[in-house]
């Protein structure tokens, strides 16, 4: 419904140590948790930092991705399905504007996807964050930062075990802010 309060959503896959990241890429491959990801965040807004954008393939489909970045031109972001925002601000009031505004997207909800210096910045505007936790400990260049269970509150979590296409377990947590 046009108007009502959009919330912001994290969405993340980290280790125990809190790694997202290493060297512009993910640390791992987990077919299935890029599956859960894809199905979340389809139909909504997604707002990313430049670092993200540039180590996917291409634009994520079926979602307006919307980049932050101070070095970007729209002239390289790709017609329609690409915005640049200067700051996070901007891109969170953007995509709240899409959430309300356009046909065609999920109302009601933004994912904020990464990376580390976007997570950083945005968690204390977070409602709920979707994290994967991986179930090893790494090295890597990208954090998330740890959930002070003092502001969050894990509503369901849902554990894969490894098998022959995912090399580490996981579990799938929904937090919300108390
Ligand atoms: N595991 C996961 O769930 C997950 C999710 C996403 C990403 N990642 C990983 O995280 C790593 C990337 O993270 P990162 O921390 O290096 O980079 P990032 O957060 O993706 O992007 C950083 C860039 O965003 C822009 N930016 C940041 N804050 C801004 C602000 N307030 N205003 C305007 N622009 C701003 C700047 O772009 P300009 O330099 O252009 O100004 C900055 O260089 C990669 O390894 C990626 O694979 C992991």
């Amino acid at each position: 419904m046009k108007n009502d309060p959009v919330q912001i959503g994290l969405i993340v896959a980290s280790s125990e140590n809190g790694v997202i990241g290493v060297d512009g890429d993910l640390p791992w491959s987990l077919p299935d948790d890029l599956k859960h990801f894809m199905r979340s965040t389809k139909d909504h807004a997604v707002v990313m930092g430049r670092k993200t954008f540039e180590s996917l393939e291409k634009p994520l489909g079926s979602r307006l991705n919307i980049v932050v970045s101070r070095s970007m031109d729209q002239e390289n972001a790709i017609e329609g399905s690409v915005s640049i925002a200067r700051t996070l601000d901007e891109a969170i009031e953007f995509a709240q504007h899409v959430d309300q505004q356009q046909d065609g997207y999920q109302r009601g909800l933004i994912w904020i996807a990464g990376g580390g210096e976007i997570y950083c910045q945005a968690i204390g505007r977070a409602d709920r964050i979707v994290r994967t936790l991986v179930h090893c400990e790494i090295e890597g260049d990208a954090y998330f930062p740890e959930l002070n269970p003092e502001e969050w509150l894990l509503d369901r979590s849902e554990r894969h075990e490894v098998d022959d296409r995912h090399g580490f377990a996981f579990t799938i947590e929904w937090w919300r802010r108390r």
